[in-house]
């Protein structure tokens, strides 16, 4: 509290990665500071030592001899420190970005649209506004839009991705401590956006486990949801007939390189797996012909989307191929 306001420097800290921004943050601030004082003393100090009086007007000239030392310093300090920024900041932008591959970590996906979130748990279970999440397990979240662009952010968990509509994206979180967290949308996206709004409970993990048990378990798990869509749609006429081989098989393929016809590989996320249902041709597996899947564009919606994702996902160590 600051003469009766209330006043935090930062949000409270709770999730794994948040350390390591605030880290980040606190030496770009530090450096930033350090400088600015120095140049105002320095030019506090000169403005005063050489303000305008009788005699020192004259005998001014300067020795352009003695000057690069202290330039090549001058270059060679500020090349270091930002290069030391530089790397600090990559290393911690690396662990945040890359999605850990845990075993037990825990699939959400996340719908966005104006104005609200929405979330579905792996056993199916939804919600509207409010995600709850246990502590100390590893949150994937599955972020897709249904409008314009969003953006997931969770100060306390110093998270921000952005969900953009036609993409598919990943993002994570460690959540350390119990209570609840808010989540707002951080890209304008329409007359609403300010209230675009959600708050995540992070639970003690037995907690958790009780609220997942007593929710309304009268739709179909997550991945059984798009299992039951991917039989809807036939697609396991090419996709389940390894005998045909007329499309690649999706046993084990998530999270995995994925060779391409032109040589190249992608890793086969959730937004190969997307575009690969919506442009068939965009990305043709080596082995596979071209032109012969149909798009599902206008077939299938972004939410029926997540679920053929949860579904293929469910299939990456289907079979005994360990991920
Ligand atoms: Cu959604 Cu701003």
């Amino acid at each position: 509290m600051i003469l009766g306001i209330p006043f935090e420097l930062l949000p409270a800290a709770a999730s794994a990665t948040s350390g390591a921004v605030d880290v980040a943050v606190f030496l770009v601030f530090a450096v930033i500071g350090v400088v600015s004082l120095g140049v105002v003393a320095a030019m506090v100090y000169i403005v005063v030592r050489y303000r305008r009086r009788p005699g020192n007007l004259t005998g001014r000239g300067h020795d352009p001899a003695t000057i690069w030392r202290t330039e090549l310093g001058w270059c060679a300090l500020t090349a270091t420190v930002f290069l030391g920024l530089f790397t600090v900041g990559a290393a911690f932008f690396d662990r945040i970005e890359r999605v850990p591959a845990d075993a037990d970590a825990l699939d959400v996906a996340v719908t966005a649209k104006r104005w609200m979130w929405s979330f579905h748990h792996p056993n199916g279970r939804r919600e509207l506004s409010q995600l709850h999440v246990p502590a100390g397990r590893v949150v994937r979240l599955h972020l897709a839009s249904e409008d314009v662009i969003h953006s997931f952010y969770v100060p306390a968990f110093r998270l921000k991705h952005d969900v953009v509509p036609g993409w598919l994206r990943t993002a994570w979180f460690r959540a350390t401590a119990p209570g609840t967290y808010a989540l707002a949308c951080a890209e304008y996206c329409g007359t609403e956006h300010a209230v675009m709004r959600a708050d995540v409970v992070v639970m003690e993990p037995h907690a958790y486990d009780r609220w997942l048990a007593q929710g309304d378990d009268s739709r179909p798990p997550l991945a059984a949801a798009g299992r039951a869509l991917f039989q809807r749609l036939d697609c396991g006429a090419c996709h389940e007939s390894h005998r045909r081989r007329r499309a690649p098989p999706l046993e084990g393929l998530y999270g995995r390189p994925v060779a391409l016809r032109d040589g190249s590989s992608v890793i086969a996320d959730d937004d190969y797996i997307r575009r690969s249902i919506l442009r068939p041709d965009a990305d043709v597996v080596a082995d596979y012909q071209g032109g012969v899947m149909p798009t599902y564009a206008g077939l299938v919606d972004d939410d029926e989307l997540l679920l053929l994702v949860a579904y293929i996902r469910s299939l990456a160590d289907a079979e005994g191929v360990s991920p």
